[in-house]
């Protein structure tokens, strides 16, 4: 099955080691390093099967070459699955984290990590005694605190970008703007937006988040069941992924799609889905780009604020041309964003 698997993908290699005392195993994939060293973060998750901890690593460093690309990044695509018999907690956990450490050490460099589901900068932290490979770790420790602000600028700027495209201004002053999810990003979108004169719907699973985003801001709740059905100009998904399926597709009346959250799509046939629906999709991982700038930029390209602040607003710029070669070549914006990515990747390869 492993085999099977690693023939069909078109990344480098699977570094791969069984963890005896905690029966982990542990993949670092390295999609593409074309571009820099493969970056992208460490997840923690109980499998079935080691196999799906291996698809999972070959999927998620193969959109991280993707993700590192269209952010403009000298960075590479890669991922690490630690696949876990159940999550450690204590010394236990620790001890994993140093010999996962001593895992990204032996690949000097070519694999850059950082957090993602199940992982903290606390990991990251005992990850970088042992190698200085990491980035995310907490700011006592070098790291460049919360990612989500600069994420929630970058989808601002998307969502504009998005505007312009669809109906001639970029203006989201008047525009009904639904966000799901009211977290970390989706509220400071929250305020991004109402300051910039958007009348917003907000809805979350946590009900007082959902409210106190929506106190101030002066948004409409909705419950999130229904967020698919609440006519909007704008639906910006900010909770989590394959929110974009067969059966939410043709319940939404919005014109645009263009939200946070990771792997929207539940497939790639829901890409024309939308296309068909007529509504306008910018794909996630070139608008939540903003979190691999905060960290890449921060921790290992020595940007300013300003600096940063250019770059994100670069991602609308990027939006804009995935949405010219998707009309040039009528295709949807998610296939002409992959082939964007493809051809900066193989600009690089004599
Ligand atoms: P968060 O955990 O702070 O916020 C997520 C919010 O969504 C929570 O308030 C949660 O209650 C709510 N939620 C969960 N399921 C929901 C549902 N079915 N309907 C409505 N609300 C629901 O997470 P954060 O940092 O705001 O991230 C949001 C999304 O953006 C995630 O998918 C994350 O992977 C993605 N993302 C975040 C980045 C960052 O820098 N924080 C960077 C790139 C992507």
């Amino acid at each position: 099955m492993f085999e099977e698997l690693l023939r069909g993908w078109d990344g480098e290699f699977v570094a791969t080691r069984f963890d005896a005392p905690t029966s982990t195993w542990m993949f670092a994939g390295l999609h593409s390093t074309v571009l820099g060293p493969g970056f992208g973060g460490t997840r923690m998750k109980v499998y079935a099967e080691p196999e799906d901890a291996l698809r999972d690593v070959l999927r998620l460093s193969t959109a991280m070459t993707y993700k590192n690309a269209m952010a403009d990044l000298p960075f590479g695509g890669g991922k690490s699955v630690l696949a876990v018999p159940f999550v450690p907690t204590g010394q236990a956990r620790r001890e994993l984290m140093l010999r996962y450490a001593d895992l990204i050490a032996s690949l000097g460099g070519s694999y850059v990590t950082a957090c993602d589901m199940n992982t903290t900068s606390p990991d990251m932290d005992v990850v970088a005694e042992r190698c200085t490979h990491v980035m995310g770790t907490t700011e006592e420790h070098g790291g460049s605190g919360t990612s989500a602000p600069d994420t929630a600028v970058g989808v601002f700027h998307g969502i504009r970008a998005s505007l312009a495209h669809a109906f001639g201004s970029d203006d989201p002053s008047g525009r009904t703007i639904v966000v799901e999810g009211a977290g970390a990003v989706g509220g400071q979108l929250a305020d991004l937006l109402a300051e910039a004169g958007a009348k917003l719907v907000v809805a979350d699973i946590d009900a007082d988040r959902a409210d106190a985003v929506a106190e101030r801001v002066g948004a409409v709740v909705v419950d999130p069941s229904d967020v698919f059905d609440t006519p909007c100009d704008v639906f910006s998904p900010c909770a989590t992924g394959a929110v974009l399926n067969a059966e939410t597709i043709p319940r939404m009346r919005c014109r645009i799609v263009a939200g946070a959250a990771n792997n929207q799509l539940a497939t790639p046939e829901d890409a024309d889905r939308l296309a068909a629906a007529g509504i306008l999709y910018a794909p996630d991982y070139v608008v939540n780009a903003g979190g691999v700038l905060h960290l890449a930029g921060y921790e290992r390209l020595g940007w300013t604020p300003e600096q940063m602040a250019a770059r994100l607003a670069a991602i609308g710029d990027t939006l804009r041309d995935v949405f010219e070669v998707a009309d040039r070549d009528g295709v949807t914006p998610e296939v002409a964003a992959a082939r964007i990515a493809e051809a900066r990747i193989a600009a690089r390869i004599v």
